[in-house]
């Protein structure tokens, strides 16, 4: 596949923002990667160009029906200047599964990874140098094909924008504050619960206005079946550590398969820890919580990394966890993620692109 560039001459580009207060998807860079799928010729059109709106028909069929994928993932500075990208390969692999789902055509797998690296290389002076700060990758695709049918489009956008970002959460990497609902649910058995679709995220935008109203940083659904057992959190999956036991909800449909969520698992197995991906409801936790046996619960994601948790609210009672605190698992893996993620430690898994 041809990709053309087109570059922002150096004088118009924009002033680098400092990496001491970047917030979280506020700022752009210069450049974006776009690409046009036409069912019967497929995808075409590749080209790197300056960052600027797009035309869209307002029939484009994302507006009206939701097709719409995304993926995020981030580049990281590493002390001799090279752009460090964690596990890229897993976030194309994961839209396509997202994109069958939502009957969206399959991505060309190595030359949107070809694409994908030759953006970052000419953004690689976007790349926050401070420690927690990154490039923050966001592939999109829409259906763009104007039409009121409901059915699968046959035009679609597929496009990729970076953003300089600091922490998720304003909080850091200090512990959240979670609300756990029993009035909402975010997914159900045989849905799109396990799909990146922008669908997911404008549903739970209610749980989540809600939920801050009230003082939390995050919701924690739960089944939507039973609302019972735990599924994940807001914009991230979720851990517990009960009596040692390294607990965390199974892909089992309805959640998000998320790439930090399984290098966690990779890292806790080969540290020896006891770990299950197991079925865990809400009156098992909140038991542990109040018995002590509850000791660490912290959600991992591209954007929050690993977020310690500190209180759990269900039905109108506060359950602190851990006093509080960031828990000494949260923190070991906080540690080791960051380091292979800025090539700092080794990466024995093979997780990092160097560019
Ligand atoms: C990510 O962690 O990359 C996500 O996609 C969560 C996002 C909605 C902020």
């Amino acid at each position: 596949m041809n990709l053309s560039v087109e570059t922002v001459p150096p004088e118009r580009r924009k002033p680098k923002p400092a990496a001491d207060n970047l917030g979280f998807g506020n700022l752009f860079t210069d450049h974006m990667l776009t690409m046009r799928y036409q069912a019967g010729t497929g995808w075409q059109d590749a080209a790197i160009v300056p960052y600027q709106p797009f035309s869209l028909d307002p029939a484009a069929m994302v507006l009206h029906y939701g097709q719409a994928i995304f993926e995020g993932l981030k580049a990281y500075r590493g002390e001799d200047g090279s752009a460090l990208l964690f596990r890229p390969k897993d976030n194309i692999r994961r839209m396509n599964r997202s994109a069958a789902r939502m009957c969206m055509p399959s991505l060309p797998e190595e030359e949107v990874f070809a694409a994908l690296c030759r953006l970052v290389d000419l953004e690689r002076e976007w790349i926050p140098a401070a420690r927690g700060a990154s490039l923050y990758i966001r592939p999109t695709m829409i259906a763009t094909e104007p039409g009121l049918g409901v059915r699968p489009a046959e035009e679609y956008l597929f496009f990729i924008i970076l953003s300089p970002v600091g922490a998720y959460y304003p909080e850091g990497f200090n512990p959240v504050k979670i609300f756990v609902t029993d009035t909402y649910v975010r997914a159900v058995p045989g849905g799109v619960g396990e799909a990146k679709t922008a669908g997911n995220y404008a549903a739970s935008i209610i749980a989540a206005v809600e939920a801050k109203e009230k003082g939390y940083t995050q919701v924690l659904w739960l089944d939507g079946v039973e609302r019972r057992y735990i599924e994940e959190v807001g914009t991230m999956n979720i851990f517990f550590v009960i009596n040692g036991e390294v607990i965390t909800p199974p892909l089992a449909g309805s959640i998000l398969p998320g790439i930090t969520r399984d290098s966690v698992l990779r890292l806790v197995r080969d540290w020896g820890l006891p770990v299950s991906e197991r079925r865990i409801s809400i009156d098992e936790v909140l038991a542990a919580a109040e018995n002590g046996s509850l000791t660490e619960v912290f959600g991992t994601g591209t954007a929050a990394v690993i977020s310690p948790v500190g209180l759990l609210s269900y039905r109108g009672k506060e359950y602190p966890v851990n006093g509080g605190a960031t828990g000494k698992l949260a923190q070991r893996l906080f540690d080791e993620l960051l380091g292979i993620q800025y090539g700092e430690r080794p990466d024995p898994y093979g997780w990092l692109v160097r560019l």
